[in-house]
């Protein structure tokens, strides 16, 4: 099943609500909220008063992507605001097996988010706890960079060992993902793609049906 997760950090903020109404209007499910803390990436970002205040306007799946130094410290939280999904980031957990199991006693689905540089092989003692892997396929820290093609091989390998483990896991690509780059992924076999400037840059509605006709193909 494949989704698009339009991620808000290419929203206008001053109408943020408007925006995300909008997005769901189009048929988009899911919802990619950028939490940046500044340490592990350079930038800052949102936080849990903003999702608790779209979630009480939006039934999206809200898919929160924690770019934080030891996010453990916020997973309840997050989950009490409202996330569906909570995804942590690999290189930033020092217990990642404990984060994953904290993740799932607070009711959400878990997420772990790799690097570019980051080797599928630390996911090996975790891949058959995990609902969905998230492959960055650009640094993570901000919208609009370019799609590194390199780890378009990482997103194929990926697929293939879930095919091996026999259990369903979603692939989520997060960066650089548009109308250029969608059937490169799609191939590769990601299922869940991340798409910001892709989706607030002009028509909304128009760039949202681009990305469901394309998965229409598949
Ligand atoms: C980058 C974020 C992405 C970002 C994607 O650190 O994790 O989710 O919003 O933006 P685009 O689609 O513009 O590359
Ligand atoms: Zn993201």
């Amino acid at each position: 099943m494949h989704q698009l997760s339009t991620s808000i950090l290419a929203a206008d903020f001053n109408k943020l609500g408007e925006q995300i109404e909008e997005v769901e209007k189009a048929g988009c499910q899911w919802l990619h909220i950028d939490v940046m803390d500044g340490m592990f990436v350079p930038s800052i970002s949102m936080g849990m008063p903003v999702i608790a205040s779209i979630r009480k306007k939006s039934n999206l799946f809200f898919d929160v992507h924690l770019m934080v130094e030891k996010p453990e410290r916020y997973v309840e939280e997050f989950a009490r605001c409202g996330a569906d999904m909570i995804t942590v980031h690999v290189e930033a957990c020092n217990h990642l097996d404990r984060t994953i199991e904290l993740i799932h006693d607070s009711g959400a689905k878990a997420g772990v988010a790799l690097n570019p540089a980051t080797s599928l092989t630390t996911l090996d003692h975790v891949l058959d706890k995990v609902d969905m892997v998230l492959l960055m396929t650009v640094n993570p820290g901000f919208g609009g960079q370019k799609y590194i093609a390199s780890c378009t091989p990482k997103i194929r390998e990926l697929r293939k060992r879930i095919k091996d483990l026999g259990r369903e896991i979603d692939i989520e690509v997060d960066g650089g993902v548009n109308d250029a780059t969608i059937e490169t992924v799609l191939e590769a076999g990601a299922n869940i793609i991340v798409a910001g400037s892709a989706v607030f840059k002009g028509d909304i509605a128009k760039n949202i049906h681009m990305f469901q006709e394309q998965f229409s193909k598949y």
